[in-house]
């Protein structure tokens, strides 16, 4: 039977790259998973373009109860070195917005570029293994066997996507070694709605526009979406990650605009125009119609008062979400491993020597827009130096 120093579970973004790492530094290595092909989440990422990391990837882009624990992680292997490797393999890519790197290209040239490096490190990849149990020492149990070494890589994941093959493993390995969990829950995900709410927003079905999203202190600026059960688009994914049930969320749908003075300063220069039209050149016209049915009433017959109760609306629109789509559709998972029982240095669990946890399997959850990956490229490269 072939002898490994460390087992990494996942082909995923983060025991790729941890797998990668610690193969190039003359480890042997046995990268498992129970998927017909390793980084699957990669190749639907972005669109199929993968946006694999931000340029202002910082520490406070990321949640998670223990906030400190990112930092030593992202400044040791940061989003420049992975341009490095990208560009290394000539992989050409462009910034869309916001820092947000995405291939020109596709994904795949992102897992080409792992598995390559994988191979330089002799990595022994065994895709379609279903994982079924881990013991002391550590033995683990395959629908192909029993493989032992002594050093395992949690790097199986979060629950989000499980028609991808998404599990709660890395969480229940955790738990038998005797590790804390953080409560887990959806995120970067749909918000839903009902009653009144969803009824306006249904007939809205894929208009977009900018918006800032906000709850409490926390806001972002970016497109929302309306969908036939609530909202989505960057703007709600992004605080989806910060609600919790019974939160309100604000809307403003005029971004950096004084609605009020937009809309007084339309009435005094197109006096003549219908209501209906002056709205549609400031918003999607679908939300102009529904938020002024009417075609008949003009500019002039708007009473300020009037014009201020909706500037107020459009500004400061405040919905209750009735819950999120759930992890069918959340593109991470929230919460995880509890940090506080690893070091932040090598991702080693401090009471189980040679037991380590990578990627969205532990509590760090990052904002849209490549953070994730970053994380997951980030706790990789930590946990591949130290096994
Ligand atoms: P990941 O989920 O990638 O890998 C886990 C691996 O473990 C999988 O290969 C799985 O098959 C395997 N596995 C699970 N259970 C197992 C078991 N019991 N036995 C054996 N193997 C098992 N992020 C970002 O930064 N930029 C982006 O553009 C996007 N886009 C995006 C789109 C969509 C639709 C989703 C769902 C998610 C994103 N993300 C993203 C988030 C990003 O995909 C995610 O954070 C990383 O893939 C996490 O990497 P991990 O390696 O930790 O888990």
């Amino acid at each position: 039977m072939t002898a490994y120093d460390v087992i990494v579970l996942g082909a995923g973004a983060a025991g790729l790259m941890c797998a990668l790492t610690a193969g190039q530094r003359g480890k042997r290595v046995l990268l498992l998973d129970h998927a017909d092909e390793p980084g699957k989440k990669i190749l639907i990422s972005g669109g199929g373009r993968c946006n694999f990391t931000n340029l202002g990837c910082v520490p406070d882009r990321f949640l998670s109860a223990n906030r400190h624990f990112v930092r030593s992680a992202l400044s040791r292997y940061t989003q420049h070195d992975f341009i490095a490797l990208v560009a290394r393999h000539r992989i050409a890519w462009h910034e869309k917005t916001l820092g947000q790197l995405f291939c020109d290209g596709s994904a795949r040239e992102i897992v080409a570029m792992l598995v390559a490096e994988c191979a330089a490190g002799n990595v022994d990849i065994r895709m379609g293994h279903r994982v079924t149990g881990v013991t002391t020492g550590f033995c683990v149990d395959t629908d192909h066997g029993v493989f032992t070494a002594p050093a395992l890589v949690l790097a199986t994941g979060g629950l989000s996507i499980p028609k991808m093959g998404a599990t709660g493993f890395a969480h229940d390995v955790a738990r038998q070694f005797g590790l804390r969990l953080t409560g887990v829950r959806p995120g970067l995900v749909p918000l839903t709605f009902q009653g009144e709410a969803l009824d306006l927003m249904r007939p809205l079905s894929g208009v977009a526009l900018p918006v800032v999203a906000c709850i409490g202190k926390t806001r972002f600026r970016e497109a929302m979406l309306f969908t036939h059960r609530g909202l989505s688009g960057p703007a709600v994914l992004q605080i989806s990650s910060f609600w919790t049930p019974g939160l309100e969320i604000t809307l403003d749908c005029l971004p950096d605009q004084d609605a009020r003075a937009t809309l007084l300063a339309l009435k005094a220069s197109r006096p003549r125009a219908g209501f209906k039209t002056v709205l549609a050149d400031i918003l999607p016209q679908r939300l102009a119609a529904l938020l002024a049915p009417e075609d008949g009433p003009t500019m002039s017959n708007q009473t300020d008062r009037a014009l201020t109760a909706m500037a107020d609306r459009l500004k400061d629109w405040r919905l209750t979400p009735a819950g999120t789509e759930g992890y069918a559709k959340a593109e991470v998972t929230l919460g995880g491993i509890d940090t506080r029982d690893f070091s932040s240095q090598t991702m080693q669990a401090n009471a189980v020597p040679g037991l380590f946890a990578i990627g969205e399997a532990v509590d760090v959850t990052g904002w849209l827009g490549g953070y994730n990956f970053q994380w997951a490229w980030s706790s990789g490269w930590c946990a591949g130096m130290a096994v």
